[in-house]
């Protein structure tokens, strides 16, 4: 079922960078308003360097989509700000009902998100009723309400080996290259859903051999929403903690890496001696269409943060019906222990 191209997909207007003078301001106005407001913000990898710096200035958190949600389901701020995108805004909202979640845009979506819409999704499950219901935490609130499970990629491939052994197959959405991944290591059951992400889509094979033979002793670190035949060049295959840690522990100097350009603030101050390289994708310059970076996170920057706490808005609200629904695969995910 093939649904969308990464052609249809109406990229954002890139946010325009604001100047080392202007940014230091901004950084010390966005701290105040979160003290102010007992707000604690909570940034994903891929978003703005200058967005992770200000979490980790303020008591804050940068992580991966899992870890994220864990952290401010249990934290005592009132306010959670989700520097991120929508479902990650949701998730926090789901598991933490009662605090209020804003986010510097409501605009970021996920290709992933706007692959898998909510009427096509229950249709799929309404002829494939024999099967378990895995999806990806990058789904909206209503898509999550149908499902067993709710997983991310840092516990994808346990979940599905326990729900295997147990005998159950399984129906997974939305990421057809994550999916044919957990395949592989697990030997499950699966039936993919025909979705892919616009930035991982995009690295290349051949591009990337080049690139090994350019850096024979690098290592690779790939992101698994990747085409299968890119992360066949892997040295380490996981979720951006999983390859901020492979990045740390390598004994490797150089690192090719298949996933955001973010990431690579996190990672070099866990590796700072070492040289961190992006994998090739599609085009260059003006012929490239994500270029290694995710147009929705880039979405966040300091000047949309401090505009929400001025004008108030950008409040996540996700209905009570919608979240006792997926609150249980929700919980699942958040208590599950390799
Ligand atoms: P992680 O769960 O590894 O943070 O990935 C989220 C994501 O959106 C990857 O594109
Ligand atoms: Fe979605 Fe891909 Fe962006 Fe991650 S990088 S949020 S999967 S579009």
């Amino acid at each position: 079922m093939s649904l969308i191209t990464s052609l249809d997909f109406p990229f954002p207007v890139p946010p325009k960078q604001v100047s080392t003078a202007l940014k230091q301001g901004l950084m010390e106005r966005c701290a105040r308003k979160l003290k102010e407001n007992n707000a604690v913000l909570i940034a994903h990898y891929y978003t703005d360097p200058d967005l992770q710096e200000l979490a980790e200035n303020t008591g804050g958190f940068v992580g991966d989509s899992l870890e994220m949600a864990k952290f401010g389901a249990r934290h005592s701020a009132d306010t959670l700000v989700i520097a991120g995108v929508k479902f990650m805004g949701e998730t926090s909202k789901m598991l933490s009902p009662d605090k209020r979640v804003i986010m510097p845009t409501l605009e970021a979506t996920c290709s992933l998100d706007i692959g898998c819409p909510e009427k096509e999704f229950r249709e799929f499950i309404e002829q494939n009723s024999d099967r378990t219901v895995v999806v990806y935490a990058n789904t909206s609130a209503a898509v999550k309400a149908m499902a067993d499970w709710v997983i991310t990629s840092s516990i994808a491939v346990d979940v599905v080996k326990h729900l295997d052994s147990l005998g159950e197959k399984i129906l997974w959405a939305p990421d057809k290259h994550l999916g044919r991944y957990i395949q592989k290591q697990t030997g499950a059951d699966m039936l993919l859903w025909d979705g892919h992400c616009i930035v991982h889509d995009e690295f290349k094979h051949l591009a990337l051999r080049n690139a090994k033979q350019l850096y024979p002793n690098a290592k690779v670190l790939v992101h698994p929403e990747s085409p299968d035949n890119v992360i066949q060049l892997a040295d380490h295959v996981g979720s951006t903690s999983q390859l901020i840690e492979a990045a740390r522990n390598s004994s490797a100097e150089q690192m090719i890496v298949a996933t955001d350009k973010g990431i690579f603030y996190k990672m070099q101050q866990a590796a700072p001696e070492k040289e961190l390289i992006i994998a090739p994708t599609t085009g260059e310059g003006a012929t490239c269409k994500s270029c290694a970076q995710c147009p929705w996170m880039k979405m966040n920057q300091l000047n949309n943060l401090e505009m929400v706490f001025e004008q108030e808005k950008n409040e996540i609200f996700v209905s009570q019906e919608l979240i006792s629904k997926a609150l249980k695969p929700l919980k699942r995910m958040v208590d599950f222990k390799k």
